[in-house]
């Protein structure tokens, strides 16, 4: 008997409890939905962010953890495995971003090299007729006979020593330059846009080209939820990220939050309650103890079909 009343007890006080605190924090906290948040302009230069990205005054939520980016002088920067690239323009309709390495940029000799890499799960760079181009560094230039033309030259200063490098379009490398580039002691491939590898793909290409395709950067169609972003958004819903388990997917909807787009209707009651930790969660997090006071019935396993954003 005892545990029953106790239970019930729990079961009327707790919706109470809930209902006077959230009253208050919605008062405190208002205009604050993801919904409103994710729709925001957030600016660095010219760049707009927008799914999957987020970073600077864009929060984690409104985008997928693995694209954040920083801003730095109103240049917005994406890093990847210890290199900066500089986000010269994003296209959701094409799902795109161009983004260009900020070390090439001043000079081809940058202190420690790196390749271009990206995670390839979440970025495809084999678009739109992009090639790579190797830059081979600190070749031994005593060679009896070297198979290509100075053009292709260029001259390192780096850690107080000169020594001479060389680039080529990957893909076009012949066996006899292969040779050649073993006696290089580096090289990175970096990517580039398909105009400057087709002008680098010609006889006696130049530094100066290889200059402005590096300059010019190259583009990364970017994968992550593309579909449910898609479907999100003809339901006039804004995406992002589940706030506890940030790698699902979230629709953000003026008329709450949901799983996978603004059609989807199951369990207004859940709704709700998810709605208002949601909201608690993102915008009153620093009370500490109104945070925890929800976290531990919205992950217990008994209320695990009041949560909106189901597994
Ligand atoms: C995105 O790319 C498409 C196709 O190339 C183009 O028509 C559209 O204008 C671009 N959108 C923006 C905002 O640049
Ligand atoms: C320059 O020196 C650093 C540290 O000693 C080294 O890691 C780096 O590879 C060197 N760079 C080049 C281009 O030799
Ligand atoms: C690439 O991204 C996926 C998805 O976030 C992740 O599971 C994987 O570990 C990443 N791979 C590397 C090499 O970082
Ligand atoms: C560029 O080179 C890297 C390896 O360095 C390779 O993984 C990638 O597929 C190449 N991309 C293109 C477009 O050839
Ligand atoms: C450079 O190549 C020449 C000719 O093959 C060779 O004699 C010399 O030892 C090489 N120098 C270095 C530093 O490898
Ligand atoms: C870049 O990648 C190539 C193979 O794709 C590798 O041989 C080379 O050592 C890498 N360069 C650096 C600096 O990691
Ligand atoms: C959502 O519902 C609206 C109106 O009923 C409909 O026009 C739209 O196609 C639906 N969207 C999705 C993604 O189901
Ligand atoms: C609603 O829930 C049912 C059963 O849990 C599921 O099959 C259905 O796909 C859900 N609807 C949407 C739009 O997610």
């Amino acid at each position: 008997m005892k545990p029953s009343i106790y239970t019930s007890t729990v079961r009327f006080a707790f919706p109470v409890i809930l209902t006077v605190v959230v009253y208050f924090h919605a008062i405190s906290c208002q205009e604050t939905r993801p919904f409103d948040v994710c729709g925001e302009t957030v600016q660095c230069g010219d760049i707009s962010l927008e799914y999957p990205f987020w970073g600077f005054d864009r929060p984690a939520y409104c985008g997928h953890p693995d694209f954040q980016l920083t801003c730095q002088s109103n240049v917005p920067l994406l890093s990847y495995e210890s290199v900066n690239y500089r986000v010269l323009d994003m296209n959701t309709s094409t799902h795109t971003i161009t983004i260009a390495r900020n070390d090439l940029r001043a000079n081809f000799c940058p202190q420690f090299l790196y390749n271009t890499s990206y995670n390839s799960t979440l970025f495809n760079g084999h678009i739109f007729g992009q090639r790579n181009v190797s830059l081979f560094y600190d070749c031994n230039t005593s060679m009896p006979q070297i198979p290509l033309g100075s053009t292709y030259q260029f001259t390192c200063d780096v850690n107080g020593s000169q020594t001479d490098g060389y680039f080529f379009r990957s893909d076009i490398i012949t066996p006899g330059m292969a040779n050649f580039f073993a006696h290089c002691k580096n090289h990175i491939d970096v990517l580039i846009n398909q105009p400057w590898a087709a002008r680098l793909g010609v006889k006696h290409a130049t530094t100066d080209y290889l200059w402005s395709a590096l300059w010019d950067g190259f583009q990364l169609q970017w994968t992550a939820n593309k579909d449910e972003c898609n479907q999100c958004i003809r339901s006039n819903g804004r995406c992002g990220s589940d706030l506890t388990s940030t790698h699902l997917f979230a629709c953000y909807c003026a008329n709450g939050n949901f799983r996978l787009n603004c059609n989807d209707s199951n369990g207004s009651r859940g709704k709700l309650f998810s709605n208002l930790v949601v909201g608690i969660f993102t915008f009153c997090s620093d009370k500490e103890p109104v945070r925890r006071l929800f976290e531990t019935p919205v992950n217990g396993p008994k209320n695990h079909n009041s949560r909106i954003l189901v597994t």
